[in-house]
This record gives C-alpha cells, structure tokens and sequence, in this order.
C-alpha cells in the first residue's frame, strides 16, 4: 500500500532512573542503543519521513541519530512539557502533513517494524483520526489507561496520575504508540491544555478531542506487549536485553543454527548466522559478526566484528574485527585483534596473540606467539613461541615471512624485516636482517659444552649432586657393557 507515512520518534526525556552520564535512549541491548532499535523497526515501514524529537543531551543523541539515519528530521523540545509539546516541535520541523502521522518512544528495544506496519494500515484501512495501540498488562501502575464505553469503544486516555482509583484498576494501557490523520493532529495539538497533574501537554488528550469531534478513534491490542515495553532503570534494560537476546537466539535456531546452550549464548541484533553452524556455550558474537555454514564458535568465544568462514573451527578465542577464513582453526586462548586476516585452513593455535597480520591460507602459528603488523605467506609454519617484535619504542615496523617458510621455536623477528619464501630459521633465532628465500638463518651461535660445569660452579647443590649421580651411573654403565 503506498502511503505517506511520518514517524515521530520521541527522543527528549532525560530518563533519570538510570542514573547515568549517558542519556537513557542511547543505553544499549544487543548490539544497538535503544533508539536504534526503534529506528530500525521504524525503517522498516519505509515512511516517508522519521523525525527525532531530542531534547536532554541532544548533541549526543542528535549525532547519534543523523549516524543511524542520515536523512532523520530533528526536532529540539526546549522545554520538556510533555508528549504533547514533542509531537508539536516534530511537526514545526516538518511543516503541515498530510497523511499518517506514528508516534513512538525511543525507549522500547523490542519494537518490531512489522508491528509498526500492520497497525499503520489498520488505521489507515479503519479511516480512524486517532488509533492507539494497547496492551492488557498485569501491572498498569504508571501507565496511561484506556478507557472505553459500555460498547467497548475508547473514550479517551487518563494517565496514572489523573486517573480515578476506579479507573486505576484498568489494565488496558496506552502502550506510547499512536497513530493519527495527520490534518486532525495538526489541529487538535493547538487545543491541549496542561490543565493536569503533570502539568504538561498530553499527546494522549488527542484522543478526547477526536471523541468530542465526533470522529473515529480505535485501538488494537498487541499480543506481545514486551514490543512497546521500555527501559526505565538499569533492571529493566537488563530484562528486554536477555529477551532480545532470547528471541534473536530463537530465530536463528528456527533459521538452521545448532545453540548447545541458548542461556549463555548472546548473538547481537546485527549477527548475521548460516545454515548449520553450531554455536557452543558461553559465546557472544556480536556487532557485525558474520558466520558461514559449517563453522563451529565456542565454547568460550566472544567475536566482535568478525567474519568467519564457511567450515572454521573457534574455540575460546577473544576476537574484534577479524577475518578468518575457510576450514581455518582458531583457538584454544588465543586473541585476535583488529586486522587479522587468516586464510583458508590456517591455523592461529593456543596462546596466540594477532594484530593486523594477514595470514596466508594453509599458514599456521600453533603456539604461544605474538604477530604484529605481519604478513604470512601461504603454507608457512611459525615455531612455538615467536615473537614478531613490530615496535622499536617509537614506530610500529612490518615483518613479510614468505610462502613455505619454516621457521623455528623461539624467534624473535625485529620489524622491519623479510623472510623469504621457503626459507628456515634455527630455534632461538633473532631475525634482525633478512632472510634471503630458502636461506636459513640461525644467529645464535654453536652451542659449547662445558663439563664439569656444575661440580665446580654450583658444588654441594641438589644440581651437583645431580650430576654427580649421572656421571657415576654412566661411567657404571660403560664398565658393564660388553667389549667390543
Ligand atoms: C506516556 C503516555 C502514557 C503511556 C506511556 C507508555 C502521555 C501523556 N502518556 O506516559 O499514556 O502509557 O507513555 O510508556 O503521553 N517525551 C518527550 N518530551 C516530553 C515528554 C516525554 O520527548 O516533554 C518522550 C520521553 O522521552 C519518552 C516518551 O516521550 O520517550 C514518553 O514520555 P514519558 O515521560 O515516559 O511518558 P509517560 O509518563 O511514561
Ligand atoms: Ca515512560
């Protein structure tokens, strides 16, 4: 259905209960502050336009809203006198419009853009001026109630503090999103009063005015009401975040995706997740991470801006903006940090530590390394213990190891240095010059043995005795074998 649709999403209020630097909407669950939760269901109705009222800390929220929605309207409340006042300013910034207008608050992490959709056609379908989408909750306290007539229509909407204790009973509530005729609420918001116990102007008062008017006002009532429920306080956004969490968990599994254990698995709003990966317990994937098929992540992950491909093994591994490709292992203990690219079927093994390394298909560096600022050609091995050494105190160096090179345990590459293809270094190597493509390079230089070391050095230890004790077991052992 074509239609022109303007959103307003209210962005002002200060939200005190969470006691925070940071102001209420731009607290985050899954991956995405509560505004942009909202903002993404609103997007999803394709409006014509969306406009943001912000108020307390708007720089933050206006720059984080124009981040999110380059072509968002703003609107700034000066004085925060209620819902009423804040769809007034949104429609000074747009003009007069005609059409739908959808109000809704930019605390409610849960909002579904289907939601959205489904009761913007209904109004429009209903031709009703106000349409209020409600919700029957066990607890109303704080809400504005609907009230209806003895045949069940809505009379209007008293707001907590207004209500009667008759009323008060009432748990229908005004979930905060309204839609109305764009004509009529242009009107109708010049005859509020704040002739209240808030003292402010009530978005919810339109509805009695559409009544004394004699149009129609309707309501539908969600089923899911967690879809408008916001986050006042910390506990609160705690709560929508585990369910967030529970319904993205649970559409992924509908969507092919093994979860061991859903309860301890956190997949962000943004995850994108293939067929047939498995997912075990205690693993976050979140920001843009993206999964191929066949991958299995966990236990123990938590994977930021990754991409893992189709097949790769990641075991409790710590990674941001990583690439791992194809049939590659990772883990287990390693931290990969941004720029890491390995390829396919690589292998970045136990306390392994990665940053901006691209690493070839086939390479591997199993065990107890730092690569820094590397780049790894395909079919290499790095020893155990290898320390690309990329920082001179000052500036950060590169090192090129190339393809098929086998470098040996403990090394030490001091950036910026080559290694050339199918070249070999010798355990204990300190790479200050390059190395030449199948060179080896060893700089340690050849071992000495001095004996009788520990007798004289280290007489009357358990080290001494020690040797003591083999020597005299091998002199023993010398006289026992037979002559030749
Ligand atoms: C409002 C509704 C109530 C509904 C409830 C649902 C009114 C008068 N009441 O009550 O019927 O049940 O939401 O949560 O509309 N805001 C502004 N500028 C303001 C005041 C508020 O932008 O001057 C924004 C807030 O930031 C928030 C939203 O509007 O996003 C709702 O405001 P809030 O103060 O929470 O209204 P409630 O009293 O909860
Ligand atoms: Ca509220």
């Amino acid at each position: 259905m074509p239609h022109d649709l303007t959103v307003v999403v209210l962005a002002a209020g200060g939200g005190t209960r969470m006691k925070s630097k940071r102001m209420k909407v731009l607290h985050e669950v899954g991956g995405r502050s509560m505004v942009g939760h909202v903002l993404a269901a609103v997007q999803a109705t394709q409006p014509t336009r969306i406009v943001a009222v912000v108020g307390h800390q708007r720089e933050e929220v206006t720059a984080h809203v124009q981040q999110l929605v380059p072509d968002c309207l703003l609107a700034v409340q000066e004085n925060l006198d209620g819902t009423g006042g804040a769809v007034r300013v949104a429609l000074e910034a747009t003009g007069p419009v005609s059409g739908t207008v959808l109000v809704a608050a930019g605390d409610t992490p849960l909002l579904d853009g289907d939601t959205l959709l489904r009761f913007a056609h209904e109004h429009e379908a209903a031709e009703r001026a106000v349409s209020i989408l409600t919700g029957v909750v066990d607890d109303p306290f704080g809400y504005g109630r609907i009230l209806r007539n003895d045949d069940g229509d809505v009379e209007g909407i008293v707001e907590e503090k207004d209500a009667t204790p008759a009323q008060r009973e009432i748990h229908e509530i005004n979930s905060g999103i309204l839609a109305f005729d764009g004509e009529f609420l242009g009107q109708a918001l010049g005859r509020l009063t704040n002739d209240n116990a808030k003292g402010e102007y009530y978005l919810t008062d339109v509805v009695g005015l559409a009544r004394e008017d004699g149009l129609t006002v309707g309501a539908h009532v969600i089923d899911d009401v967690k879809q408008t429920e916001g986050a006042n306080d910390r506990a609160q956004l705690a709560a929508l975040g585990a369910e967030l969490n529970r319904r993205i968990v649970t559409r992924w599994m509908r969507d092919g995706v093994t979860v061991m254990d859903p309860a301890t698995t956190w997949i962000d709003a943004d995850v994108v997740l293939a067929e047939d990966v498995t997912i075990l317990p205690g693993t976050q994937l979140l920001g843009a991470t993206v999964v191929a098929e066949d991958a299995v992540i966990g236990p123990d992950c938590t994977l930021k801006d990754c991409e893992i491909g189709a097949g790769a093994r990641v075991v409790r591994t710590h990674g941001e903006l990583a690439v791992i490709g194809g049939g590659a292992t990772v883990g287990p203990w390693s931290y990969l940090r941004p720029g890491t690219q390995l390829g396919a079927g690589g292998k970045i093994g136990a306390f392994v530590e990665t940053k901006n390394a691209v690493i070839g298909d086939g390479a591997k560096v199993p065990h107890l390394s730092y690569v820094g600022d590397a780049e790894i050609g395909e079919g290499t091995n790095i020893g155990a213990g290898t320390i690309f050494a990329n920082y001179d105190g000052v500036q950060k160096h590169r090192t090129t190891v190339g393809r098929h090179a086998r470098t040996a345990s403990n090394n030490t590459f001091v950036a910026p240095v080559e290694i050339g293809d199918g070249a070999a270094t010798g355990a204990g190597t300190v790479v200050r010059r390059n190395v030449p493509p199948g060179a080896l390079a060893v700089s340690t230089g050849p071992q000495r043995n001095i004996e009788g070391w520990a007798a004289r050095r280290r007489a009357g230890t358990p080290q001494a005795e020690a040797a003591a004790a083999a020597s005299a077991q091998d002199a023993e052992d010398t006289d026992d074998a037979p002559g030749p």
